[in-house]
């Protein structure tokens, strides 16, 4: 199991839902990207986004597997809805942050390094994606 995998398996033991925090950063740190929400009248939109960038997470390390097609995918699309391609890769330090915070103590240096490893390959994969 990944750093990541493990951090996110240490949450639901905890039997913490990081959603809302990871939110309430992320609008705190940009609130222009609040606006954008504006059809998530259920709060379903966020919901899924969060459960598709944890998928992608999850899935990281097959340079051409899901995930790092759905995070090549979703930076384009992210910057038809106005959201920038350093603002969209935000999001994956933001979740770390959440989920360091709300790990604790059971936070472990195999955690720090599978998020440090999951954002430089978003990192990578982002800026390969928008090299012309
Ligand atoms: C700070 C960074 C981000 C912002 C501001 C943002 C903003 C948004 C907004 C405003 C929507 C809804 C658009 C609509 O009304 O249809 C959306 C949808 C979505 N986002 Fe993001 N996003 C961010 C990062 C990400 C990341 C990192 C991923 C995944 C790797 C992602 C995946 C998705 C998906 C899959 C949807 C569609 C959800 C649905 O319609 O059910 N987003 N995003």
């Amino acid at each position: 199991m990944s750093g990541v995998a493990e951090s996110f398996e240490c949450l639901s033991q905890r039997g913490v839902d990081p959603a809302a925090e990871i939110y309430a950063r992320m609008f705190a740190a940009h609130p222009d990207t609040a606006p954008l929400f504006q059809r998530d009248a259920d709060g379903g939109i966020k919901a899924h986004m969060l459960y598709e960038a944890i998928e992608a997470a999850l899935d990281i390390e097959n340079p051409h597997g899901y995930g790092a097609n759905l995070i090549g995918c979703e930076v384009v699309n992210h910057q038809n809805l106005g959201v920038a391609p350093d603002v969209f890769v935000s999001f994956y330090a933001t979740m770390r942050a959440v989920t360091k915070t709300q790990c604790g103590d059971d936070w472990t240096p195999s955690m720090e390094s599978g998020w440090a490893d999951l954002i430089a390959r978003v990192d990578a994969i982002v800026a390969r994606r928008l090299t012309p």
